[in-house]
Order: C-alpha cells, then sequence, then structure tokens
C-alpha cells in the first residue's frame, strides 16, 4: 500500500496522460501541462487517494479550459501544475485558465451531485468544430458529467488529515490546492 520513494512529479505525469487522452478523445486537442516547484521530491506515500483523485482534478481543469476556449480548440492555454514539499505536508496545485467557476455556482461545485455537464453538453453538440463528440444527447461523459469528482476528492483529502480548496479568478481561471500529510510527519498521526 505504502510506496516507499513516490515521486509526486512522476504519478502526476501517469495522470496527466490519462487525462490527456480522454480529453483529446472527447475535444479533439488537449492542453498541455507544465510542471514545477519540487519536481525531484520523494517521499513515502500511498499513491490510492492520488490515484482517486489526481485524475479527477486535471480532467476538470483540462475540460474548463476546452470549453472556455471552443473557438480556438487548437490553441489553448497550459495547466500548470506546481508542487510543494516540506516536512510537514506536501502541496500539489492545479492551475488553469479556464475561466474559473462563476460566482453564482461556488458555493455549490462542492456539493455531490452538482455539475455544468448538461448545459455544456448543450453547447457542444451545437458547435460543429467539434464533430467528433460521440455521446452528444448523453449528458455524461469520461471527462464530466456527475457531479462527484470534487466532493469525494475533499473526502478523500479530509479523510488523510488533508485538504482540498478552490480559489476562482472569475474571467481567468482556477487553482486548485491539495495538500496532504506526510505518513511520517509531525504532529497528528495517520490513519491508514
Ligand atoms: N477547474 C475548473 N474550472 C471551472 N469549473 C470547474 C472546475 N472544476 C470544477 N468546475 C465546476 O464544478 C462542477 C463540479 O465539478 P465535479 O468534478 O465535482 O463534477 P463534474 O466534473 O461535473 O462531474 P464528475 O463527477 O465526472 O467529475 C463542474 O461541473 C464544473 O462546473
Ligand atoms: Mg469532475
Amino acid at each position: 500500500m505504502i510506496c516507499r520513494r513516490l515521486s509526486p512529479k512522476k504519478i502526476v505525469e501517469k495522470w496527466v496522460d490519462f487525462a490527456r487522452r480522454l480529453c483529446e478523445h472527447q475535444y479533439g486537442n488537449s492542453p498541455r501541462v507544465r510542471i514545477n516547484g519540487h519536481v525531484a521530491a520523494r517521499f513515502p506515500f500511498i499513491p490510492l487517494p492520488l490515484d482517486y483523485i489526481l485524475p479527477e482534478l486535471l480532467k476538470n481543469a483540462m475540460r474548463a479550459t476546452m470549453e472556455s476556449h471552443l473557438d480556438t480548440p487548437y490553441n489553448v492555454p497550459d495547466v500548470v501544475v506546481t508542487i510543494a514539499n516540506n516536512d510537514i505536508d506536501f502541496v500539489i496545485r492545479i492551475s488553469d485558465r479556464g475561466g474559473g467557476i462563476p460566482h453564482g455556482i461556488i458555493e455549490k461545485v462542492m456539493d455531490y451531485h452538482f455539475s455544468t455537464a448538461e448545459e455544456s453538453a448543450q453547447e457542444l453538440s451545437n458547435n460543429n468544430l467539434l464533430t467528433n463528440i460521440t455521446n452528444s444527447g448523453n449528458q455524461s461523459s469520461p471527462m464530466h458529467g456527475f457531479g462527484f469528482g470534487l466532493p469525494t476528492s475533499r473526502a478523500y483529502a479530509e479523510y488523510l488529515g488533508g485538504s482540498l480548496s478552490l480559489q476562482s479568478m472569475q474571467g481567468i481561471g482556477t487553482d486548485v490546492y491539495l495538500r496532504l500529510r506526510h505518513i511520517d510527519g509531525k504532529g497528528e498521526s495517520y490513519r491508514v
């Protein structure tokens, strides 16, 4: 269960590849992802929560990027992942330029079952640039649709003594901060 020398950069890269493939399948292109910060960090950790949370956050960032650039799908801004490691915890920030989360829904995005998938499925099916969408008419897709990604990711992070928080810069993009305690960190002991 525990990986003795987990590299946050490597595990981020694994899920970037996965999310980009889904995104390309759905939107015909995907944002590039730059990873910076403590890219050489390695420490003992449990990969399982990251294997759940990272694809959810990356899918959200890529979806927002693509849907806010429907007129220029082949020229979209990068997603940037920043890793910060310290004695107590480590932080993974995922920044996108997908327009942010509108004021009117920011209070709801952490609710189970809240999703804007329905409206975007409609917008997308009206957009003839994106001809390779196979699921128009269907409200959910591998990229989004159940409204479970954020609330379950937050629950998972909090269960492990960490946190998941959002900062939306409406009109520009969103920063999501995933914070997780080291298993050998000082302070509260860790439940496994
Ligand atoms: N990075 C982001 N930029 C803009 N909006 C976002 C971003 N992340 C989440 N959202 C908004 O929050 C809503 C809820 O996100 P959440 O991941 O919980 O559900 P979902 O992506 O709709 O479905 P799924 O359960 O498949 O993840 C999304 O529908 C979207 O409107
Ligand atoms: Mg999601």
